[in-house]
């Protein structure tokens, strides 16, 4: 599939009807006309509506809704309805409730209120999604299907005894006898050793630190069983409705759900994201997830599922979108790779936790600024649409891992490092000069790139290395980051030696770890470095490493490691190996981001860095986009100057 579906971008929202009488509804499909609403997503959290009681069904009220909106020539995105489970089902089955780590049951008075592993809660969401897939699966509105809602946004991990039974199950299919599982978790330290698979609990709350394979493999664990519920709900619409694609909304770079599983098993990609109006650095982590979005699915068409118009209700404050951000953010998606701007929600809820949450029509009603801009908003993606399916071409990538994510995150470890955060400083070096990225598991592939960079690859298995290892042989930039190739997929230390097979390619050889921790009641600890590469300062990190075989472009200044190497680069015929020892500040990043594509001969699409504007070619079209409240001018290659006003966005052809 090239494009998302049909022939025009996606453009609405979640459509919640049932909270409204049936007048408004008219006034609703009036609307969305004006709005250009293309496809309404219906029926997230419909069950208790749909099923009112054990065996009773009501189609009625959706039977109306779905017919109004494919009158309207309005394209259904019909959810499962399986995110909420309704008060009967959990009054007849209180042990299908999650539980967390610290043996406490979560109540039904909000939503999610599911353990993924309850045989309960899988039978009657199958038996929902079967009625529902019977009764619209040829809907001549039926664009796609919308399996659940934000899988495992607000219940990351179950402890209950529901979780017990299925992680043995998992762990019984991984390791097939009891000994081979005492090897992998290293149970002979603190007397862990199993004789049974019956002995095993999930990690629940312990006295001090767990046993890491443990966590991670429920972490893997968890990832998967939430994974099956997908599966099992896709397995029966996709029988129901042949050839209408299957989705469920990601959440960005998300914890507990190993995205590049899950993007094989999607027919398109499709993401929610909220960045916060006032974080400077929001537009950044956007753009990351944009890119990231585009990866998981190799290039292909993604839709930004939900965002909101203004302002959400669930952080201490909530600021607006101030007038053009909501388009800034928009066209940013459709920039890199988006087919489809939708909204949670289209009519703004005067009840429930959400009715302070922004939406395509707020309580203001129409005439409003926020109604008047997404009107004017889907006037544009009409006229852009012919953009659809079009590539978002990249040259960088930079391997995004969740096993390193979890084991990095773990209490026992040289020193605990927020993944995602690391990773986005590397990738704002290269938001900031223009530069796409577009992001690849560990073990690749890489030939389509001319730099890869590895952020604190924590957990590397020999096919990953070898992948990595073949980016400089083969005439490309290879930079490596510390923390990396220290641990094999057991989380065992790696028995070559850190790096395992990249040693040789970097040319290093790590003696000991010199994380840089302040002293009690002091600042954290600021690393000079000085070399080829000029003055540099970095952070958190160092270590005793050895060039044996490169050149050092920067050593440690300070501390316990001072004139140990800390950037390395070794040459290998046209291809580079860098290793960077140390965690460094965002100048000095930088810095070292320009050298590298300098020397990778990449061509930039703008003749600057700038911490404002973005500017990307997706197609024959450049996207120029201002995410500044204050005007900025940027240097565009082939198009001279462009000035935008506060939070202006242009799209630039030819
Ligand atoms: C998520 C959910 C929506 C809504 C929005 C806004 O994206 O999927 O149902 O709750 O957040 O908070």
């Amino acid at each position: 599939m090239n494009t998302v579906s049909g022939d025009r971008f996606w453009f609405g929202g979640d459509y919640n009807p049932e909270q409204w009488p049936r007048d408004v509804w008219d006034e609703d499909v009036r609307l969305m006309g004006r709005a250009g609403v293309t496809v309404a997503t219906v029926g997230v959290f419909s069950w208790s509506r749909l099923q009112p009681a054990p065996g009773a069904w009501d189609f009625t009220w959706l039977d109306d809704v779905l017919g109004r909106l494919a009158e309207a020539g309005i394209g259904i995105d019909l959810a499962t309805a399986t995110a909420s489970p309704p008060p009967w089902l959990v009054a007849a089955h209180p042990g299908m409730a999650p539980v967390t780590a610290d043996g406490v049951v979560l109540a039904n008075t909000s939503r999610q209120h599911y353990s993924p592993h309850s045989p309960v809660y899988r039978e009657h969401a199958l038996a929902l999604v079967r009625a529902l897939a019977e009764r619209y699966g040829r809907h001549p509105g039926l664009v796609a299907w919308h399996v659940n809602n934000e899988y495992a946004c607000h219940v990351p991990r179950c402890y209950g005894p529901d979780a017990d039974v299925a992680f043995r199950a998992w762990l019984r299919a991984r390791y097939s006898t009891i000994g081979e599982l005492n090897a992998a978790w290293g149970t002979d330290f603190w007397s862990q050793r199993y004789s049974g698979f019956e002995e095993i609990t999930s990690p629940r709350t312990s006295p001090t630190a767990g046993n890491p394979t443990q966590l991670i493999d429920f972490d893997r664990f968890t990832s998967d069983a939430f994974l099956d519920l997908f599966r099992a709900e896709a397995e029966i619409v996709r029988e129901a409705s042949p050839g209408i694609p299957v989705t469920t909304n990601f959440m960005g770079a998300f914890r507990p759900l190993d995205y590049w599983k899950w993007a094989r098993e999607v027919d398109f990609v499709s993401d929610d994201s909220y960045p916060d109006p006032v974080d400077p650095q929001a537009p950044v982590a956007a753009a990351l997830t944009r890119d990231l979005m585009r990866s998981l699915g190799r290039g292909k068409p993604w839709v930004l599922m939900e965002q909101a118009t203004s302002a959400v209700n669930w952080r201490p404050a909530n600021a607006p979108k101030a007038p053009g951000q909501n388009r800034a953010y928009s066209l940013q998606a459709v920039a890199r790779g988006a087919d489809g701007i939708m909204y949670f929600q289209w009519r703004q809820s005067a009840a429930g936790a959400e009715k302070f949450h922004s939406a395509m029509l707020p309580h203001a009603g129409p005439d409003s600024r926020v109604f008047r801009e997404v009107c004017a908003l889907g006037a544009e993606l009409a006229e852009l649409s012919r953009l659809r399916g079009a590539a978002v071409p990249a040259r960088v990538a930079i391997v995004f891992d969740w096993d390193s994510w979890w084991a990095l995150e773990q209490e026992s470890t040289p020193t605990r490092l927020d993944y995602p955060a690391l990773v986005q400083e590397w990738y704002r070096a290269f938001w900031a000069r223009d530069a796409v990225v577009d992001f690849v598991p560990a073990d690749g592939p890489f030939d389509a790139y001319d730099l890869v960079v590895v952020p604190a690859l924590h957990v590397a298995d020999d096919a990953a290395l070898t992948a990595l290892a073949a980016v400089p042989e083969r005439g490309g930039r290879l930079v490596v980051g510390f923390m990396t190739g220290i641990l094999d997929r057991n989380l065992r230390v790696r028995a070559e030696g850190c790096l395992g097979s990249l040693a040789g390619v970097l040319g290093v050889r790590i003696e000991e770890f010199a994380p840089a921790a302040p002293a009690p009641g002091a600042a954290a600890p600021v690393l000079r470095l000085t070399g080829t590469l000029g003055e540099l300062s970095a952070s958190t990190w160092a270590e005793f490493t050895h060039a044996v075989d490169t050149e050092v472009c920067a050593s440690f200044e300070d501390g316990v490691v001072r004139s140990w190497p800390a950037v390395t680069r070794r040459r290998t015929g046209a291809g580079e190996a860098w290793y960077v020892a140390t965690r460094l500040d965002p100048p000095s990043t930088d810095r070292l981001v320009g050298e590298l594509l300098d020397g990778a001969g990449i061509e930039l699409p703008t003749t600057g860095p700038s911490e404002h504007v973005e500017v990307v070619r997706r197609g024959d079209a450049v996207f120029v986009v201002n995410h500044s409240p204050q005007e900025q001018t940027v240097a565009v290659r082939g198009h001279g100057p462009r000035t935008l006003g506060p939070h202006g966005a242009e799209v630039l052809f030819g």
